[in-house]
């Protein structure tokens, strides 16, 4: 099949690839030209497992193409991917201009009947008034179907090859065919691809997303209520979680959620029933614990430190918001960085793959380490803020004698608070009582 995917970010990018990796013909097309540049280079501006190599074979097969120029590529697709950003606006709701931006310009370019597939995050309503801005524009025919995304970020390859399901928002029994044709290589294990209206499937990607929220934020809070009853967390969570209806995924309690989508989800979730006058006190609740989640943890530090922090170094692992990719948008890492330089500390930084991005962002406001050891040379105390697996069993010895003083602050509960304690060390995480240890060194 002859597909374009407009929007190379995250999803566009893994979809358009994964999408060709199936045998179709796929244009992965950006308005941001140094992107598709360097993709055009072979240069793969994000990390995700797995994608260069995909991205590599299908490009050499000739079946990936990356463009700039969207009005050939619609021209000569019959299906048109949506996959630009969805933002959050100043007021908490969803912005919508770069999706009305593409749909105006895949109008103009249609010269044929198209599938317009709109595999953005966008708040109900958004497929019927994207038909009515292109039916402005064009008599040609065409169907707008949603298609939510629901991979992710760090295994999102995986993701899409192996969809738990595939949602389609369809009202053309057109529309929907083509779709299943276009999936159907992807669920040949038997999962489901699941018809429904279009309003339900733009409400269903919500609705997981935000539930997967609140799930984080509810294991957050009881860690918060264990730490100060004397409860571990880590025991309660396996209590828990090994009911079947309960489950053992997102039920991890750290520094909360984070990346570009559970944020802005909820809080655009939030707007639209804010705006219909509907009260939405759990999601609400699960965005006020997340953000509180993170206060917290810094209070942590600044009470071991009691309340000076200026002229301390921190050692900091972890910046992307979760291991396996290098995205920082809306990481924990940013809002510890920001209210420790506040308070004059010093930062000196490791994480395995988002360092050009954290210079990037945060420029050389904090200083970065080449590698975990050499973050921690001289250091105050290390923080840990992202769980990736080089984190999980460092040499404690090492750390000891590298650090001023042993005191690691954990925000992903990555080690085990006795074992630490007979290693001498200081461990502050979350959700444990808290053992105070004040050893020499
Ligand atoms: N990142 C995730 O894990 C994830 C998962 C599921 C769904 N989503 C949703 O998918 C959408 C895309 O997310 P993302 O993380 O891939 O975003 P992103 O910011 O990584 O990528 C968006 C891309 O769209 C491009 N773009 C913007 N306007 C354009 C235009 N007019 N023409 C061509 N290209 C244009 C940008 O240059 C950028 O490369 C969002 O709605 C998001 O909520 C994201």
């Amino acid at each position: 099949m002859k597909i374009c995917v407009i929007g190379t970010g995250y999803v566009g990018l893994v979809a358009g690839t994964c999408l060709a990796e199936m045998g179709n013909n796929v244009i992965c097309v950006d308005n941001n030209e140094q992107k598709i540049k360097e993709l055009t280079h072979g240069k793969v501006p994000i990390y995700e497992p797995g994608l260069e190599e995909l991205i590599t074979s299908n490009t050499r097969e000739g079946r990936l193409l990356f463009s700039t120029d969207l009005e050939p590529a619609v021209k000569n697709s019959l299906i048109c991917f949506i996959a630009v950003g969805t933002p959050q606006g100043d007021d908490g709701s969803c912005d919508l201009q770069y999706v009305y931006k593409v749909a105006g310009s895949i109008a103009r370019s249609m010269d044929d009947y198209k599938v317009i597939v709109n595999k953005s995050t966008v708040p109900v309503g958004t497929g019927e008034k994207v038909r009515e801005h292109i039916k402005s524009i064009t008599s040609r025919e065409f169907d707008v179907v949603s298609n939510p995304e629901f991979l992710k970020q760090g295994a999102a390859v995986d993701d899409f090859l192996k969809p738990d399901r595939i949602i389609i928002g369809s009202d053309s029994q057109r529309a929907t065919e083509i779709m299943r044709e276009v999936y159907s290589p992807f669920l040949r294990t038997g999962n489901p691809i699941i018809i429904m209206d279009v309003k339900s499937a733009e409400m269903a990607k919500y609705a997981a997303n935000s539930f997967l929220a609140a799930k984080i934020s509810f294991i957050n809070e009881l860690a918060n209520i264990c730490e100060k009853i004397g409860a571990d967390i880590e025991q309660v969570r396996t209590g828990m979680s090994t009911d079947k209806r309960i489950g053992s995924q997102f039920l991890f309690p750290g520094l909360g959620y984070g990346g570009s989508c559970f944020p802005k989800d909820v809080k655009a979730l939030i707007k639209v029933a804010q705006d219909n006058y509907i009260p939405c006190s759990m999601l609400k609740a699960a965005d006020e614990i997340n953000y509180m989640q993170r206060n917290l943890f810094i209070d942590k530090i600044l009470r071991h430190f009691n309340d000076d922090v200026n002229g301390k170094t921190f050692a900091l692992w972890g910046l992307a918001f979760k291991p396996r990719t290098n995205d920082m948008r809306e990481a924990p890492a940013i809002t510890i960085i920001e209210s420790l330089l506040a308070r004059g500390a010093k930062i000196r930084a490791y994480d395995p793959k988002a360092m050009d991005e954290a210079k990037r962002i945060i420029k050389d406001r904090i200083s970065y380490a080449i590698n975990s050891y050499d973050a921690i040379e001289g250091a105050d105390a290390l923080i840990l803020a992202t769980e990736w697996n080089e984190f999980r069993r460092p040499d404690f010895d090492k750390l000891k004698k590298s650090l001023k003083k042993p005191v690691i602050f954990d925000g992903r509960n990555q080690y085990d608070p006795q074992r630490m304690q007979e290693r001498g060390f200081d461990y502050i995480c979350v959700g444990k009582p808290i053992q105070k240890v004040l050893l020499e060194v």
